[in-house]
């Protein structure tokens, strides 16, 4: 077995994938970027960039907050902290992701209770969460992987009847929307990445929104100040543990550049994204991501398809690896999307018993493989992906991508 190598992010993930179709890098860059930038340096630091981008970004959205933070995962893991649950306290949330989506979770003692996906899907459900809800669980965050959005009005209303609050990982479906409403402003909070591979790719950004003044407020005393307060006399008082999350004015010239070109972004991959789904949708044993009716912009981040098993003479793997090999830069299967698979150090830390996870704070015994979540795990084993789907794609590139698949499927057909 090959030597496990530290994992990799950003360009120097992608680099090495070549092929017939476009890729993210070189990202494309607002035409303002390097106006703000140089505004910043200009100004010695001093403009407020980092605020005109909250402002920008909130309005853009409708909402009354937007709080930068230097990623998505500092992003959630400072909502964690805000909502100042009890260690222990389990939080339901989406097992197909990444793994910043969990990081806040695990550092702030609470449990992570992963629900099986919806068959066919790589979202939870209403019918898949509510089998898990019990008297410790404290809120739902509901991930919209690919950038198809999770059915939430079920979701609320589940929620609702449980007194739970929801929130969403909006980080692969920004300025996407669910039955004409943008996904991040579904649930009481959401958290976003402008990470350089993301669809908004700046750099290595993120932000939370949020309608909650007082959440609001809690996120900027914890993920900004460091829970410290000005005592007259004395200097900073820290009255509770903080971080210092702040998006950097420069990440922030850039964000703000992004935002600008944004949506007609999405818009254009909503386009190609529904166009590639049908046209790899006509090949045989191939089945494209379903898009429901209710994700009204496909803010597609990646492009993913099943494949089914018993139409080809190849593994899911070794059909991914020729799909590469023909011209389609990063296809692959992603089985380290199942995050109670992934997470090895949950599963040990479970079996051990270890804080929290010790009776008390924990409430009962949990375990995270890959049975936690049977229709997940399934689905993952014949499901192929390319992140590297971006809106450099023309209808040119959509018809190249399906014919390579096309070949791909004649070549391996039982
Ligand atoms: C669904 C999801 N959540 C969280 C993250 C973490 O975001 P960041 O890299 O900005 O910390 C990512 C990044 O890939 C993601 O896709």
């Amino acid at each position: 077995m090959a030597e496990d190598r530290r994992a990799a992010w950003g360009y120097q993930a992608h680099q090495d994938e070549v092929g017939k179709l476009p890729t993210p890098f070189p990202r494309t860059m607002g035409p303002n970027a390097l106006k703000y930038v140089q505004e910043v340096v200009e100004s010695g630091l001093a403009s407020d960039m980092f605020g005109r981008f909250e402002r920008a970004f909130a309005e853009a959205y409708g909402v009354k907050h937007c709080i930068a933070t230097p990623g998505c995962t500092p992003a959630l893991a400072t909502l964690a902290a805000a909502f100042d649950f009890e260690p222990g306290d389990e939080i339901i949330v989406s097992p197909i992701t990444d793994y910043g989506t969990v990081q806040g979770l695990v550092a702030e003692d609470y449990i992570p209770v992963f629900p099986d996906t919806a068959p066919g899907t790589v979202n939870i459900s209403a019918a898949t969460i509510e089998p898990l809800i019990t008297d410790r669980t404290r809120a739902i965050l509901c991930v919209h992987k690919t950038g198809i959005p999770c059915d939430m009005d079920p979701i609320n209303d589940l929620a609702a009847q449980h007194g739970l609050i929801v929130y969403e990982d909006a980080c692969q479906a920004v300025f996407g929307e669910y039955k004409g409403r943008l996904c991040g402003t579904l649930g009481h909070a959401a958290g976003f990445s402008f990470d350089s591979e993301k669809t908004m790719g700046s750099d290595v950004g993120g932000c939370v929104i949020t309608e909650d003044d007082d959440l609001a407020e809690r996120i900027r005393f914890i993920g900004q100040s460091r829970g410290a307060r000005q005592r007259e006399g004395f200097g900073r008082l820290h009255t509770e543990p903080g971080y210092a999350y702040r998006m950097p004015h420069c990440t922030a010239a850039i964000c703000l550049a992004q935002l600008e070109i944004i949506q007609d972004q999405v818009a254009h991959r909503d386009r190609m994204v529904r166009l590639l789904s049908e046209l790899v949708g006509q090949i045989d044993g191939v089945t494209p991501l379903p898009i429901p009716d209710f994700c009204t912009v496909y803010s597609a981040w990646m492009f993913g398809m099943s494949i089914d098993p018993a139409q080809f003479t190849c593994s899911a793997d070794e059909f991914g690896a020729q799909l590469a090999e023909a011209g389609i830069p990063g296809a692959s299967t992603a089985r380290y999307y199942l995050m109670p698979e992934a997470c090895t150090f949950l599963q040990r830390r479970a079996q051990e018993g270890r804080y929290p996870y010790s009776m008390p704070p924990a409430a009962r015994e949990y375990s995270y493989d890959e049975r936690t979540c049977p229709t997940a795990h399934e689905f993952l084993d014949t499901w192929i992906r390319w992140s590297t789907f971006c809106e450099k794609y023309t209808e040119e590139h959509c018809e190249l991508a399906a014919s390579i698949v096309r070949e791909v499927a004649d070549r391996n057909r039982r």
